[in-house]
Protein backbone atom coordinates (compact mmCIF):
# COMPACT_ATOMS: atom_id res chain seq x y z
CA UNK A 1 0.00 0.00 0.00
CA UNK A 2 0.96 3.17 -0.62
CA UNK A 3 1.97 5.92 1.67
CA UNK A 4 0.19 8.87 0.61
CA UNK A 5 1.49 12.44 1.32
CA UNK A 6 -0.99 14.23 4.03
CA UNK A 7 1.48 17.32 4.60
CA UNK A 8 2.41 19.18 1.19
CA UNK A 9 4.68 22.57 0.40
CA UNK A 10 5.26 24.17 -2.39
CA UNK A 11 8.58 26.15 -2.74
CA UNK A 12 10.55 28.62 -4.73
CA UNK A 13 12.37 31.83 -5.44
CA UNK A 14 10.15 35.17 -5.29
CA UNK A 15 8.53 34.99 -8.77
CA UNK A 16 8.82 31.16 -9.45
CA UNK A 17 4.86 31.24 -10.09
CA UNK A 18 4.01 28.17 -7.53
CA UNK A 19 1.25 30.10 -6.06
CA UNK A 20 -0.68 29.94 -9.15
CA UNK A 21 -0.47 26.27 -8.81
CA UNK A 22 -2.65 25.57 -6.04
CA UNK A 23 -6.35 26.04 -6.95
CA UNK A 24 -5.63 22.85 -9.49
CA UNK A 25 -3.92 21.05 -6.17
CA UNK A 26 -6.89 21.41 -4.44
CA UNK A 27 -9.58 20.22 -7.26
CA UNK A 28 -6.87 17.30 -8.17
CA UNK A 29 -7.20 16.03 -4.44
CA UNK A 30 -10.91 17.08 -4.08
CA UNK A 31 -11.73 15.20 -7.63
CA UNK A 32 -9.64 11.87 -6.16
CA UNK A 33 -11.66 12.10 -2.32
CA UNK A 34 -9.25 14.16 -0.15
CA UNK A 35 -10.56 16.93 2.04
CA UNK A 36 -7.93 19.55 2.01
CA UNK A 37 -6.85 22.69 3.20
CA UNK A 38 -4.76 25.78 2.56
CA UNK A 39 -2.30 27.74 4.44
CA UNK A 40 1.07 29.80 3.88
CA UNK A 41 3.66 31.30 5.31
CA UNK A 42 4.66 33.74 6.91
CA UNK A 43 1.20 34.06 7.91
CA UNK A 44 -1.45 31.52 8.06
CA UNK A 45 -2.86 32.51 11.55
CA UNK A 46 -4.11 35.48 12.89
CA UNK A 47 -0.49 35.99 14.74
CA UNK A 48 1.35 35.26 11.40
CA UNK A 49 -0.51 37.13 9.13
CA UNK A 50 0.57 40.06 12.01
CA UNK A 51 4.67 38.80 11.42
CA UNK A 52 4.04 38.12 7.78
CA UNK A 53 2.97 42.25 7.70
CA UNK A 54 6.39 42.87 9.48
CA UNK A 55 8.44 40.52 7.85
CA UNK A 56 7.76 41.49 4.11
CA UNK A 57 8.01 45.57 5.03
CA UNK A 58 9.94 46.01 8.10
CA UNK A 59 13.85 46.42 8.51
CA UNK A 60 15.01 44.45 11.11
CA UNK A 61 18.24 42.25 12.14
CA UNK A 62 18.79 38.77 10.45
CA UNK A 63 18.46 37.22 13.24
CA UNK A 64 15.09 38.77 14.32
CA UNK A 65 13.72 37.68 10.98
CA UNK A 66 14.31 33.95 11.07
CA UNK A 67 13.16 33.97 14.36
CA UNK A 68 9.80 35.53 13.46
CA UNK A 69 9.34 33.23 10.77
CA UNK A 70 9.76 30.07 13.89
CA UNK A 71 7.60 31.90 15.46
CA UNK A 72 4.93 32.26 12.69
CA UNK A 73 5.83 28.49 11.94
CA UNK A 74 4.90 27.05 15.05
CA UNK A 75 1.73 29.02 15.86
CA UNK A 76 0.82 27.73 12.91
CA UNK A 77 1.75 24.14 13.54
CA UNK A 78 -0.43 24.18 16.50
CA UNK A 79 -3.29 26.17 15.44
CA UNK A 80 -3.68 24.62 11.92
CA UNK A 81 -1.98 22.09 10.59
CA UNK A 82 -1.61 19.92 13.27
CA UNK A 83 -5.31 19.58 13.74
CA UNK A 84 -5.85 19.32 10.21
CA UNK A 85 -3.38 16.44 10.03
CA UNK A 86 -5.46 15.03 13.31
CA UNK A 87 -8.61 15.22 11.23
CA UNK A 88 -7.60 13.14 8.04
CA UNK A 89 -7.15 16.21 5.73
CA UNK A 90 -4.33 17.02 3.14
CA UNK A 91 -2.23 20.00 4.27
CA UNK A 92 -1.29 22.32 1.39
CA UNK A 93 1.70 25.15 2.93
CA UNK A 94 2.53 27.71 0.58
CA UNK A 95 6.45 27.66 1.49
CA UNK A 96 7.59 25.81 4.64
CA UNK A 97 10.95 25.10 6.57
CA UNK A 98 12.58 25.38 3.46
CA UNK A 99 12.12 28.84 2.43
CA UNK A 100 14.38 29.42 5.67
CA UNK A 101 17.06 27.60 4.96
CA UNK A 102 16.59 29.26 1.27
CA UNK A 103 15.91 32.86 2.09
CA UNK A 104 17.38 32.84 5.81
CA UNK A 105 20.63 30.55 5.33
CA UNK A 106 21.02 31.23 1.46
CA UNK A 107 20.31 34.75 1.12
CA UNK A 108 21.40 36.15 4.36
CA UNK A 109 23.75 33.82 4.76
CA UNK A 110 22.76 32.96 8.43
CA UNK A 111 24.50 29.34 9.06
CA UNK A 112 22.28 26.46 8.00
CA UNK A 113 23.25 24.60 11.07
CA UNK A 114 22.03 27.39 13.83
CA UNK A 115 18.65 27.50 11.53
CA UNK A 116 18.75 23.34 11.99
CA UNK A 117 18.27 24.20 15.89
CA UNK A 118 15.72 26.52 15.58
CA UNK A 119 13.60 23.92 12.83
CA UNK A 120 14.53 20.82 15.23
CA UNK A 121 13.19 22.94 18.41
CA UNK A 122 9.46 23.98 16.45
CA UNK A 123 9.16 20.19 15.91
CA UNK A 124 8.85 17.18 13.73
CA UNK A 125 5.96 17.91 11.43
CA UNK A 126 7.51 18.16 7.95
CA UNK A 127 5.67 18.22 4.59
CA UNK A 128 6.01 15.01 3.23
CA UNK A 129 6.09 15.97 -0.24
CA UNK A 130 7.66 19.22 -1.33
CA UNK A 131 6.76 20.73 -4.94
CA UNK A 132 9.74 22.99 -6.03
CA UNK A 133 9.09 25.04 -8.75
CA UNK A 134 12.66 25.84 -10.33
CA UNK A 135 13.14 28.81 -12.42
CA UNK A 136 16.20 30.92 -13.76
CA UNK A 137 16.83 34.39 -12.29
CA UNK A 138 15.90 36.28 -15.24
CA UNK A 139 12.77 34.22 -15.47
CA UNK A 140 11.62 35.33 -11.86
CA UNK A 141 13.09 38.97 -12.16
CA UNK A 142 10.72 39.55 -15.02
CA UNK A 143 7.81 37.94 -13.72
CA UNK A 144 8.05 40.23 -10.12
CA UNK A 145 8.99 42.68 -11.88
CA UNK A 146 5.55 43.32 -13.87
CA UNK A 147 4.27 43.81 -10.41
CA UNK A 148 4.42 47.35 -8.64
CA UNK A 149 4.44 46.82 -4.95
CA UNK A 150 7.55 44.76 -4.09
CA UNK A 151 7.70 43.74 -0.59
CA UNK A 152 11.07 43.47 1.49
CA UNK A 153 12.30 40.09 -0.51
CA UNK A 154 11.65 41.17 -3.65
CA UNK A 155 13.72 44.11 -3.67
CA UNK A 156 16.53 41.77 -2.56
CA UNK A 157 19.38 42.10 -5.36
CA UNK A 158 20.29 39.23 -7.95
CA UNK A 159 22.59 37.66 -5.38
CA UNK A 160 20.38 37.49 -2.78
CA UNK A 161 17.90 35.21 -4.75
CA UNK A 162 20.60 33.24 -6.81
CA UNK A 163 21.91 32.31 -3.29
CA UNK A 164 18.30 31.72 -2.49
CA UNK A 165 18.07 29.16 -5.54
CA UNK A 166 21.24 27.41 -4.78
CA UNK A 167 20.03 26.46 -1.28
CA UNK A 168 16.84 25.21 -2.75
CA UNK A 169 18.74 23.10 -5.43
CA UNK A 170 21.44 21.65 -2.86
CA UNK A 171 18.44 20.93 -0.09
CA UNK A 172 16.42 19.24 -3.36
CA UNK A 173 19.36 16.92 -4.27
CA UNK A 174 19.89 16.00 -0.77
CA UNK A 175 15.89 14.78 -0.37
CA UNK A 176 15.25 13.73 -3.67
CA UNK A 177 12.30 11.72 -2.53
CA UNK A 178 10.70 14.77 -0.65
CA UNK A 179 11.52 17.20 -3.00
CA UNK A 180 10.65 17.31 -6.50
CA UNK A 181 11.86 19.78 -9.01
CA UNK A 182 9.95 21.56 -11.43
CA UNK A 183 11.01 23.54 -14.18
CA UNK A 184 8.18 26.13 -14.03
CA UNK A 185 10.16 28.21 -16.48
CA UNK A 186 7.98 26.41 -18.64
CA UNK A 187 4.12 27.14 -19.84
CA UNK A 188 1.58 27.23 -17.07
CA UNK A 189 -0.09 24.24 -18.92
CA UNK A 190 3.28 22.34 -18.88
CA UNK A 191 4.08 23.43 -15.49
CA UNK A 192 0.73 21.56 -14.76
CA UNK A 193 1.19 18.98 -16.61
CA UNK A 194 4.22 18.05 -13.99
CA UNK A 195 2.37 19.18 -11.11
CA UNK A 196 -0.28 16.33 -11.92
CA UNK A 197 2.67 13.64 -12.84
CA UNK A 198 4.07 14.32 -9.28
CA UNK A 199 0.37 13.76 -7.71
CA UNK A 200 0.06 10.86 -9.64
CA UNK A 201 2.82 9.24 -9.09
CA UNK A 202 2.86 10.42 -4.99
CA UNK A 203 -0.38 9.16 -4.34
CA UNK A 204 -0.88 6.41 -7.47
CA UNK A 205 2.22 4.78 -7.20
CA UNK A 206 5.62 5.37 -10.16
CA UNK A 207 4.56 5.36 -13.69
CA UNK A 208 5.81 3.48 -16.26
CA UNK A 209 6.04 6.42 -18.85
CA UNK A 210 8.75 9.28 -18.03
CA UNK A 211 8.44 13.10 -18.43
CA UNK A 212 11.29 13.26 -21.02
CA UNK A 213 10.44 12.14 -24.43
P1 LIG B 1 5.48 34.71 -0.76
O1 LIG B 1 4.95 33.59 0.01
O2 LIG B 1 6.33 34.37 -1.91
O3 LIG B 1 4.25 35.58 -1.12
P2 LIG B 1 3.97 36.47 -2.41
O4 LIG B 1 3.84 35.49 -3.51
O5 LIG B 1 2.71 37.16 -1.99
O6 LIG B 1 5.15 37.39 -2.52
O7 LIG B 1 6.26 35.77 0.14
C1 LIG B 1 6.75 35.50 1.35
C2 LIG B 1 8.19 35.91 1.46
O8 LIG B 1 8.71 35.46 2.68
C3 LIG B 1 9.06 35.32 0.36
O9 LIG B 1 9.86 36.33 -0.23
C4 LIG B 1 9.97 34.36 1.08
C5 LIG B 1 9.97 34.86 2.49
N1 LIG B 1 10.19 33.80 3.48
C6 LIG B 1 11.41 33.71 4.11
O10 LIG B 1 12.30 34.53 3.85
N2 LIG B 1 11.63 32.72 5.04
C7 LIG B 1 10.66 31.83 5.38
O11 LIG B 1 10.89 30.95 6.24
C8 LIG B 1 9.39 31.93 4.72
C9 LIG B 1 8.30 30.97 5.05
C10 LIG B 1 9.19 32.92 3.77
Amino acid sequence: MIKVPRFISLEGIDGAGKSSHIPFIVDWLTKHGYDTICTREPGGTLLGEELRARLLSMDMHNDAELMLMFASRSQLLHEVILPALEKGSIVISDRFHDSSYAFQGGGRNISLSRIKKLDDWVGQTRPELTLYFDVPLDIATQRVGTRNDLDRFEREKEDFHNRVRSVYLARAQSEKARIKVIDSSQSLEQVRFQVQFILEEAFFGPKQTSLIG
